[in-house]
């Protein structure tokens, strides 16, 4: 379909359109057998395949939901976009650019070589596990509860819900994140962390352990679509500037190694985590969560990308 003319006229799509073209793309995919759950954090690997749920929040404050969208499963690098627009408002977009980097690495998102290779040894974007690890520890705080804090607010100020952490996975992760572990190791080595490297990791590991349903990552989302305002709670929580930054990372870095051809399908700014969740942003409209746990090669869910790309292309709303 032609895409769609400049946000703000009146051809936006209808409320019936939105929840037809949800309810398609969910009969369409809920069968697509590709992909297989994460499995190196065993939670991960034990989740039923089969659940499948799509939401849209538009920035009018409008929810439409299809399939498993009630259906708590673990934030993961869903966390890194939302953590990254709080560091932004405390400490400004600059020092995010001088002490992380905006670009991608084009590596997968545990990558240790990407550090090497960054010429300042900078994580080289805050998407990326390093980029992620290093941001928690920058959110200026006295404590790690203080800090914590910061983190938890944070994400329930964007989800208009109170988001409570998955023990079971918080543990699973701690258990077994050795290569993260290696990756804390070798920025503080390079001396680029805010706080000791075990602080940071275990905020980071809990932030990925913190429950959403599709419906709490979309209104998430669409407070970025919406310039940084909640649009269910009419909450301010980012400034307008720190919402469009966030949308250009994503843009460039949310599908880690695959963001390109991401954004070559499906034109819209996305982020995705290993639980199987994915969120898409049409800036000024609204923004589409998905939820199915298996994922590709890279680590994103195999439904939830096509049933993402294919809403918004019936949509007519991807950007490019
Ligand atoms: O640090 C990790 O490896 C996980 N807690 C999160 C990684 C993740 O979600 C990457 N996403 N596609």
């Amino acid at each position: 379909p032609a895409a769609r003319p400049a946000p703000g006229d009146e051809a936006r799509p209808s409320g019936e359109e939105i929840q037809q073209a949800l309810q398609k793309a969910h009969q369409q995919f809920k069968g697509t057998k590709d992909g297989k759950n994460a499995d190196y954090i065993p939670y991960l690997a034990k989740v039923d395949s089969n659940l499948f749920g799509l939401a849209v929040v538009t920035v009018d404050g409008e929810v439409y939901t299809v399939g498993d969208a009630a259906s708590p499963f673990p934030i993961e690098s869903l966390s890194k976009p939302f953590t990254l627009a709080r560091l932004m408002e405390e400490v400004g977009a600059k020092k995010v650019e001088d002490k992380i980097g905006v670009d991608a690495t084009g590596q997968p998102f545990n990558s240790i070589i990407a550090i090497e290779m960054n010429k300042d040894h900078r994580a080289g974007n805050p998407l990326v596990n390093a980029g992620a690890i290093t941001s928690v520890s920058m959110i200026p705080a006295k404590t790690p509860d203080e800090r914590w804090k910061k983190l938890s607010d944070n994400f329930n100020a964007f989800a208009g819900d109170s988001l409570p952490v998955n023990q079971e996975v918080y543990k699973s992760e701690t258990d077994t994140n050795t290569r993260n572990q290696s990756i804390t190791a070798l920025l503080e080595s390079y001396d680029v962390l805010g706080s000791p490297a075990d602080q940071a990791l275990d905020l980071y590991t809990r932030q990925c352990s913190v429950n959403v349903t599709a419906k709490q990552l979309a209104t998430m989302g669409a407070t970025l679509a919406n310039g940084g305002i909640n649009p269910l709670t009419g909450k301010r929580v980012i400034s307008a500037d720190t919402a469009r930054r966030t949308l250009a990372l994503m843009a460039t870095n949310g599908l880690y190694e695959n963001t390109g051809e991401w954004l070559y399908q499906a034109g819209v700014p996305a982020k995705s985590g290993v639980g199987g969740g994915i969120v898409a942003v049409v800036p000024g409209r609204y923004a589409i969560a998905a939820f199915s746990p298996p994922l590709d090669k890279a680590g994103n869910s195999v439904r939830s990308q096509h049933a993402i790309s294919q809403v918004v292309n019936t949509l007519g709303d991807n950007l490019y």
